[in-house]
Parts: structure tokens; C-alpha cells; sequence
């Protein structure tokens, strides 16, 4: 035979002319799995910036289409998310919010400085029966974040029995019933403040445990009769000595789950811009955004050592991109764009929290509308869809599925001499049997061949959908709300128990394979 040497040694060397390695994916279907839980696919509604005023709330008077003040073009979007669940009233804001204010007559209520958010005036026309009806047409489950850093445990049970008691039995449900709501609302998830270590009460993590225990005493009764689900105020990403100080103090008859805030900031003091950011930026961005696997698994660690029986979940109730605002917008509000970058960050976060579904149990985007990275845009009449909601939506058929267990080794994707995961993979199956598969690939120019062996789930046709664009800061803007959309993706195969497909670079393809 003979060998062409200059061939050989050019294949030898420049290894970027062979062919990309397939990336082989076990996908584990012998063992049951945890159950994905929806609540995962949370929101977050603060009153900062446009979030409430202008993004879900116009007024009744408004000309745009709205149900008592609530904007109808929102709604509609966020209940094609399903979204399970929406947190409000902060964040920050939640520790200066006293929800008396926000009851009765609208004319009657006082106005308030929002204090953390711009010093704007609050109104406080949106209230807790805004809030609450708002759920109802959402089809979504409040999670109210009581104040605890301003607040009274006085106040917090008040608030408790104005919502969730029946009329007649003390004077807060009967007030309620004043106001014009007879029947009690369902609120299950209660945070007993925010950011207790910041801008919750600058608290010590000793100091908040003992006023944890406080404020949860007089949530419920002595065996939580109502069954709520009691959130303590949770580290920020690397404090971990905050959620040992937590686990170890608050008995855990008073506490249901323990929150953990983690935003993928480049520098706080340089965070880059949304749009027209460079590689280095992108990078570092996604550096932050993977980190929340190991954050989740070793605050997990810390929370079983002290909890054996792993009755305690973990809420990562706070989690997203953060950049510096649009120029010419108000500092204080926090209106970022959001690209194919944040469609990434969103993607590869899913597919974490899926597969640690067994321990985390909630999350919330940060925030809904209009705040970080939000998944609806508004402008006047005007709504635009972001990325991160296209992600949100194709992830949909996780919600409640059970978790499939992935194996792999994934390539790297190498800037500047920094190396990161480029491939993530989530899978579950729903009741029906119906498999869905999300996979990203965060490379900013190589695409990988990745082929699943699905042999245990006798899958017999195959569909999907991708999300890409043409640069990693492709983004929708209200002159043009199409650029970044989802497509059918027809190029997966189904072959001898194997899906194979090629994952083209910063995209996210979800497939939902059949029997
Ligand atoms: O989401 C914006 C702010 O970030 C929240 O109010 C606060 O909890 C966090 O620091």
C-alpha cells in the first residue's frame, strides 16, 4: 500500500481537518427515576422596574386588553409556558412591603417610596387580590414572599389567615370577604423573607435562624395543619456556611425547604452588556451558569448531613442572567434584552435542575416580565417573546415526567485556553411512554455529533424542535419579534435503538420520540 506522508502528517497535526467524535450518551430507563417536578419551570414577579406596572399590569382603564388591569397579551404567553408557579412581591421589595397597604378601596391606598427599586413611587394599586386573582387567570400557584427584615411575625400570620382561612372563623379571612373575596385563595408556598444575609436585614446566618424559627412558629399551627410549605431565606451561590448554619438551628417540624439564589454575573461591578457583548463575555457567562451543578450538589451535601431523611428541599428560587440595563433606561430597573446567550444559560440551567430533580424541588427565573432575564418584553401595546421563553416552552413536556438519568463525556468548548462542557443532555418520559430529550450546545462555532442509546425504550419515530441564531446576540426587538423563533428539527434518526443527531454550535434542540 501506499502511504501518501504528506497527507498523514497533515491529518496528523492540524486534528481540526478529522472528523468530530461522536459523543456517546447512556440513557438509563432501567431504574425509576424522580419525578421532574413542574414547579422547576417557577417564576418571579417583583415590583421593580416594569414588571408589575406596565409589564403585567396596565389598569382597568388601560386600552390594552386587560382583565381587571391585568394585561390579557401576557397572560396569554406565560399560560402557554404553563408556568406552575409565580413568587411576588420581591426580592428585595418584599422586606419593605407591608401587604395591608396593597388592600381595600384602590383611591384609599397610601403610596410608599419603592426604597430598592429606583425610589419610584408605588401606588401599591396592585395588591394581594390583584396578585392572587392574577394566579388564578395565569392557572399558576402564588408563592408569596412575606417581609420579615421590616416586618412582624404578627404580620406574616395576618397575612396567612387574610388568604387562606375561611370567613367566619377570625377577623383577617372576614375582612377578605369585605373586600370582596368570599372563598379563600390556595397559597402553599410562604417565603419567610429574602436575602436575609443582604438586603433582607444584613443578618448573620445564627441571627436569621432564630428569627426563622420565630416567624415560622406562627405560620400554622403545631403540626403545620395547613400544610404549607415554609422557605427559608437561602445562601447566595458559594456561602455555604449559610445553609450548614440553617440546617443545623431551624428543627425540622418549622421548615419545608431552604432557597439558594444564584445569578451568572461576570463581575458585579463590570457586567458586561446584553447585546454586542464579545466571546470572553459569552464565555464567562456560561462558566457562571454551569457552576449551579456543583453549587446545587455541594449545598445538597450539606443539607443531608443534617437532614438524613431528605425532607427538606432545595428552592434555587432566584437564578438567571444579569448585565448591565439597555443604555438610556433607568438603573434602578433592571431591562435587559436577552439573546441566544441567555437561550443557552437557560437551556443548560433546565437541564441541571432536571437532573438533580430528586433534591431540587422549585426554581424561579429571574424575573417573569420586563426585569433580568425575562421571558416577555413590553413596550406600550407592543410584547415580544424572548429566547429564554422559547426554551421555557420547549421544555414544557418535562414538567412532572420522569427523570431518565444520562451518562456521558462531553467535549469541551475551549476559549482562550479555558475549557467548558459544551454538550448538556436532560431526558424524561411522560405517562404515555413519549421520551423527550433536550440538548444544548453552548460551543460558539463547533457543532457535535452525539448519538443516544435508547435501546430500553423500544422507540419507534422521532420529531423535534431547534433554537438557534445567526450570531450568539441574535435577539427579538419589538420591530423585529421573529428573529430568534424555533424551527422543526427533522434531522434526528432513529436507528438499531440509537438517536443520533448532529447538535449544531450555540443551539437547543428538544426531541420528543414515540413508540
Ligand atoms: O431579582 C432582583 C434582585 O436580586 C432581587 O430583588 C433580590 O432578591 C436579588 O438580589
Amino acid at each position: 500500500m501506499r502511504i501518501n506522508v504528506p497527507l498523514l502528517l497533515l491529518l496528523l497535526t492540524a486534528n481540526l481537518e478529522l472528523p468530530a467524535q461522536t459523543v456517546a450518551v447512556q440513557v438509563n430507563s432501567g431504574t425509576e427515576g424522580p419525578t421532574i417536578s413542574r414547579h422547576i419551570y417557577g417564576h418571579f414577579a417583583e415590583h421593580l422596574g416594569r414588571s408589575i406596572y406596565g409589564g403585567f399590569y396596565v389598569g382597568e382603564d388601560s386600552e390594552i386588553p386587560n382583565t381587571d388591569g391585568v394585561r390579557m397579551d401576557v397572560v396569554e404567553a406565560l399560560r402557554d409556558l404553563k408556568i406552575p408557579n409565580l413568587r411576588w412581591p420581591g426580592g428585595c421589595f418584599a422586606d419593605t412591603y407591608h401587604w395591608k397597604d396593597g388592600i381595600g378601596p384602590k383611591e384609599d391606598r397610601p403610596s410608599i417610596l419603592n426604597v430598592w427599586w429606583g425610589n419610584v413611587k408605588e401606588d401599591n394599586s396592585f395588591g394581594t387580590h390583584d396578585f392572587l386573582n392574577m394566579c388564578e387567570l395565569l392557572d399558576t400557584e402564588p408563592y408569596l414572599s412575606a417581609n420579615v427584615g421590616s416586618g412582624t411575625p404578627q404580620e406574616l400570620a395576618d397575612w396567612i389567615k387574610y388568604t387562606t382561612h375561611p370567613a367566619g372563623t377570625s377577623p383577617m379571612p372576614d375582612l377578605r370577604a369585605e373586600n370582596g373575596r368570599e372563598e379563600p385563595w390556595d397559597v402553599k408556598f410562604w417565603g419567610i423573607g429574602n436575602e436575609a444575609w443582604g438586603c433582607g436585614g444584613n443578618m448573620r446566618a445564627e441571627y436569621y435562624a432564630d428569627i426563622y424559627r420565630r416567624y415560622a412558629t406562627f405560620t400554622s399551627d403545631w403540626g403545620n395543619s395547613g400544610e404549607l410549605v415554609r422557605i427559608a431565606s437561602g445562601a447566595s451561590s458559594e456561602d455555604y456556611n449559610w445553609t450548614e448554619v440553617l440546617m443545623k438551628n431551624i428543627p425540622k417540624n418549622l421548615i419545608e425547604a431552604i432557597a439558594l439564589h444564584h445569578y451568572s454575573v461576570i463581575d458585579w461591578s463590570a457586567k458586561g452588556p446584553a447585546t454586542g457583548f464579545s466571546e470572553r463575555q459569552y464565555f464567562s457567562t456560561m462558566r457562571e451558569a454551569l457552576k449551579m451543578k456543583e453549587l446545587i450538589e455541594k449545598h445538597v451535601a450539606i443539607m443531608d448531613q443534617y437532614d438524613l431523611e431528605q425532607r427538606v428541599d432545595l428552592f434555587v428560587d432566584e437564578w438567571g442572567g444579569w448585565y448591565d440595563v439597555e443604555p438610556g433606561t433607568n438603573p434602578g430597573f433592571l431591562y435587559q434584552q436577552n439573546t441566544i446567550r441567555d437561550a443557552m444559560l437557560a437551556g443548560a440551567t433546565l437541564n441541571i435542575f432536571n437532573n438533580h430533580a430528586d433534591r431540587v424541588k422549585m426554581a424561579n427565573i429571574a424575573q417573569a416580565v420586563n426585569v433580568l432575564q425575562a421571558v416577555v418584553l413590553t413596550e406600550e401595546e407592543k410584547m415580544l417573546l424572548t429566547p429564554t421563553y422559547h426554551i421555557f416552552r420547549m421544555y414544557t413536556p418535562h414538567h412532572d415526567a420522569e427523570l431518565l438519568p444520562v451518562s456521558f463525556d462531553s467535549p469541551e468548548y475551549t476559549y482562550e485556553g479555558e475549557s467548558l462542557p459544551a454538550i448538556s443532555i436532560s431526558a424524561s418520559r411522560d405517562e404515555q411512554g413519549t421520551a423527550h430529550f433536550s440538548l444544548v450546545n453552548i460551543d460558539s462555532e463547533r457543532s457535535h455529533q452525539v448519538e443516544l442509546d435508547v435501546a430500553g425504550l423500544n422507540l419507534s419515530e422521532v420529531e423535534g424542535e431547534i433554537l438557534t441564531g445567526d450570531s450568539l446576540d441574535a435577539h427579538n426587538t419589538f420591530e423585529a419579534p421573529g428573529t430568534v423563533t424555533p424551527v422543526a428539527f427533522t434531522e434526528a434518526a432513529l436507528r438499531d435503538g440509537k438517536l443520533q443527531l448532529s447538535v449544531p454550535a450555540h443551539s437547543v434542540i428538544v426531541l420528543r420520540a414515540t413508540k
